[in-house]
């Protein structure tokens, strides 16, 4: 069921999927420059066994953009905002890419409220010089022209090669979601993961059973990264997933969910 709410100060749109009370509470949240279509092949499988909230984050998919920088600290405010909307004390979250930066934000913040944590293609460390300079140009090339503009240069490197070559369905889709991406929520968020702190001191404070999943051909996150996060999260689980790129919950949905699904009995 699509819902929305003015929850921490903007209107958030977000999908409630699956019976409350039956299986763990989870909350799907999507990559950069994304929205919560992302997460259909995910929600289609697990809509019987868990209650699943999928939220738009603010500045992406039908959710507002107000005006930037968004951190991850506000993404994160944003999120416990709707869980206190909906009364859920506690959820397993998880977040790909951003939406691990996004669940580390979530860790500092608001620890008490994780009952597991799912991080898929993302990593901890913070951008390096570069990396921002490359946010800035990109955030201000979109703000002239519009987040089309943004197709072609976050494209490419979200998928594996074999997806670039083989899916053209799947590259039309994430076309359609950064094109659809409202050209200010687009910069706001840019800006904020580039001013995103280093989390890495963070994960040994990470208590709740942890999966960690990465794309094995991943080159936005490569899986060098998830292997530093099972090193620094204790008991943490790490599954590499065969031919997947940054995408790996699209690119090979049946093999993502069904870690997804282990990971859930397991809790
Ligand atoms: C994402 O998928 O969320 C982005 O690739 C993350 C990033 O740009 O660092």
């Amino acid at each position: 069921m699509r819902r929305d709410a003015r929850v921490n100060g903007v209107r958030l749109v977000w999908d409630e999927v699956g019976e409350r009370g039956r299986g763990p509470a989870l909350l799907l949240v999507h990559g950069f420059p994304l929205n919560r279509s992302m997460w259909a092949p995910q929600v289609a499988a697990l809509a019987g066994e868990a209650y699943l909230v999928v939220p738009d984050l603010r500045g992406h998919g039908e959710s507002e953009a107000p005006s930037g920088p968004y951190r991850m600290a506000d993404f994160a405010a944003d999120l416990a905002a709707l869980l206190d909307y909906l009364e859920l004390p506690r959820v397993v979250f998880c977040g790909l890419s951003m939406g691990g930066y996004i669940g580390f934000a979530f860790v500092r913040d608001c620890p008490d409220r994780l009952q597991g944590l799912i991080l898929a293609d993302t990593r901890a460390g913070a951008d390096t010089a570069e990396q921002r300079a490359a946010r800035e140009e990109l955030a201000t090339a979109v703000e002239r022209a519009g987040s089309a503009v943004a197709v072609e240069r976050l494209r490419p490197r979200l998928v594996a090669p074999a997806t670039r070559a083989q899916r053209p369905d799947l590259m039309a889709r994430l076309g359609a979601m950064i094109a659809g991406t409202p050209p200010a929520g687009l910069a706001g968020t840019a800006r904020g993961l580039a001013q995103r702190p280093d989390s890495t001191a963070l994960l040994s404070q990470i208590t709740v059973p942890t999966l960690i999943l990465v794309g094995a051909e991943d080159e936005i996150t490569p899986p060098a990264d998830a292997e530093r996060l099972h090193a620094g999260i204790a008991g943490s689980t790490l599954r590499v997933l065969a031919g997947g790129g940054h995408m790996a919950n699209l690119e090979h949905p049946e093999a993502f969910t069904a870690a997804l699904r282990a990971f859930l009995q397991r809790l």
